[in-house]
């Protein structure tokens, strides 16, 4: 009887080493926990036999039930040591960092939109433009009244418009997200007063359909020049000088009859544009024309000593044209792929 149980638990101990030898990971560990240590494990049933043995025989059967126990108890401990060790290490050698090397290069680079922006500011600021700069929840009376387009005039329908506050009768009450800078205009004169000589560049929004050439949001820059004795002569001369600026040779351009309600007369100016392998064509770039003497009192400026001209256009565009760029959407990703390009 007795040297049967004797020869089981020995039995027992050799299948317990081997099972241990073959655990790998820590939960096949607890599988080996539950198994050979656990309530129902065979371990559990030896101890309920002790009970069955004679005074005599309980002191050989204890003992060597109790080894038994103690012998899977330590060598699971040992491997549980062994794992949690190895684990532990993995896991030191996959975050490891080097903090005296210097880290993974994920260079920024700047947006294509500000390379045009600042292109155009210098070339502006070098001919003795400021800078101007405005809100884009502005008055619906910067935005639309003050630029010599009313309320009923069917012009505000060419700008489909986000309102933000619509509910005051005053349109110096109510506010919209600008629908182009030329509300910098009207800032301008007003904060100034003439002579005056300005750029403004700046992010606008319409209430729009979108598609891969328009956008709820883009980015626009105004010019604005006021002074004395000032034509169309001016305007030409300007907007020739900018474009062999910024293109960087000679460009062709033309000038076609446009209605603004805030100019007059109003253009409309047509580049001719060549991409290598392709026909070239005009694109028309952008608005332009005489400052209109309502918008010069309209700012507290007398229209009978000063002129103006000012002009348009699409900034956003203009990032496309340079870069070749299809699709505006491109413009608004944060696509690192896509940026470090430039
Ligand atoms: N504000 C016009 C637009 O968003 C562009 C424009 C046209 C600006 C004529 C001007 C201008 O300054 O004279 O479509």
């Amino acid at each position: 009887m007795l040297q049967e149980f004797l020869d089981q638990l020995s039995d027992w101990q050799t299948k317990a080493t081997a099972a241990l030898e073959s655990v790998e990971t820590l939960e096949a560990l607890m599988s080996f926990q539950s198994e050979f240590l656990g309530k129902k494990s065979a371990l559990q049933t030896f101890l309920k036999q002790i009970k069955d043995f004679s005074p005599e025989e309980k002191r050989a059967a204890g003992p060597a039930v109790q080894s038994l126990q103690q012998f899977i108890r330590d060598g699971f401990a040992t491997k549980q040591s062994v794992l949690e060790t190895a684990a532990l290490e993995a896991r030191l050698a996959e975050d490891w960092l080097d903090t005296t090397k210097s880290l993974p290069r994920v260079q920024g680079a700047m947006h294509p939109l500000s390379h045009v922006q600042y292109k155009i500011e210098d070339i502006f600021t070098r001919m003795g433009f400021q800078i101007a700069d405005g809100p884009e929840v502005e008055t619906e009376w910067n935005n639309f009244d003050a630029l010599n387009i009313p309320p009923t005039h069917p012009a505000r329908d060419m700008q489909d418009t986000f309102f933000v506050d619509r509910q005051h009768e005053d349109s110096r009450q109510n506010t919209v997200l600008r629908t182009h800078t030329s509300n910098l205009q009207i800032r301008s004169m007003l904060e100034q007063g003439a002579p005056l000589r300005l750029i403004a560049p700046g992010r606008v929004y319409r209430n729009e359909e979108l598609d891969a050439t328009h956008d709820a949001v883009f980015y626009q820059f105004e010019c604005l020049v006021v002074d004395e004795g000032i034509s169309m002569a001016h305007l030409k001369g300007t907007i020739e000088k900018f474009l062999e600026a910024f293109f960087e040779k000679p460009v062709k351009f033309r000038f076609r009859p446009g209605y603004f309600p805030f100019v007059e007369p109003g253009l409309e100016v047509d580049i001719w544009f060549e991409v290598p392998g392709k026909p070239g064509k005009w694109l028309e770039l952008l608005g332009a024309g005489m400052v209109h003497p309502e918008v010069l009192k309209n700012c507290n400026i007398d229209p009978d000593k000063y002129s103006g001209f000012a002009f348009g256009l699409g900034l956003t565009r203009l990032a496309m044209m340079t870069y070749s760029i299809d699709d505006l959407r491109w413009l608004n990703q944060p696509k690192v792929d896509f940026l470090s390009q430039f």
